[in-house]
């Protein structure tokens, strides 16, 4: 069936089974393959997405619920993914990268909700990503790195 999906600001029309998980239909179809597939089950945070705006594990929603909503995807541009991706940078953050877009994907729902998040709020949202790699204290400098110049505004 024909499914209408929103992603970083372009529209598709996609025939997918409604059933079909969003990530398969993100990578599959769509050919946007920076949102990874790492366990399938909601466990690893590798296809992590925005959907409108709540940060979504992609294999565990179907493509029919993701129909008309807006959904952000690692190759989509916000201001905070964008500052999260320089810091990335500065920070020397991945090791084999796996991981990577969908941590970047939370860190940004992450600095979304929180401007300037705790040791805990981090520890709260980033936890359900997982890094075999054990990249978990260059995260955490990275994503203070966007969030501290922020303290001093209003
Ligand atoms: S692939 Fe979706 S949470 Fe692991
Ligand atoms: S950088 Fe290798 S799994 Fe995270």
């Amino acid at each position: 069936m024909n499914t209408i999906l929103k992603i970083n600001g372009k529209t598709y029309t996609v025939q997918a089974a409604s059933e079909m998980p969003l990530l398969w239909t993100i990578r599959d179809i769509i050919g946007l393959t920076g949102t990874k597939f790492g366990c399938g089950v909601g466990q690893c945070g590798a296809c992590s997405v925005l959907i409108d705006g709540k940060l979504s594990k992609s294999c565990s929603v179907t493509t029919s619920f993701a129909s008309e909503k807006e959904i952000i995807t690692i190759e989509g541009t916000l201001d905070n993914l964008e500052l999260l991706r320089k810091a990335w940078q500065e920070a020397n953050v991945p090791q084999c990268g796996f991981c990577q877009s969908g941590q970047l994907i939370a860190a940004t729902s992450l600095l979304n909700n929180i401007k300037n998040p705790s040791d805990e709020d981090i520890d709260d949202v980033m936890s359900a990503n997982i890094c075999r790699c054990g990249t978990y204290s260059r995260i955490k400098k990275a994503i203070k790195m966007v969030a501290e110049p922020k303290k001093d505004t209003p």
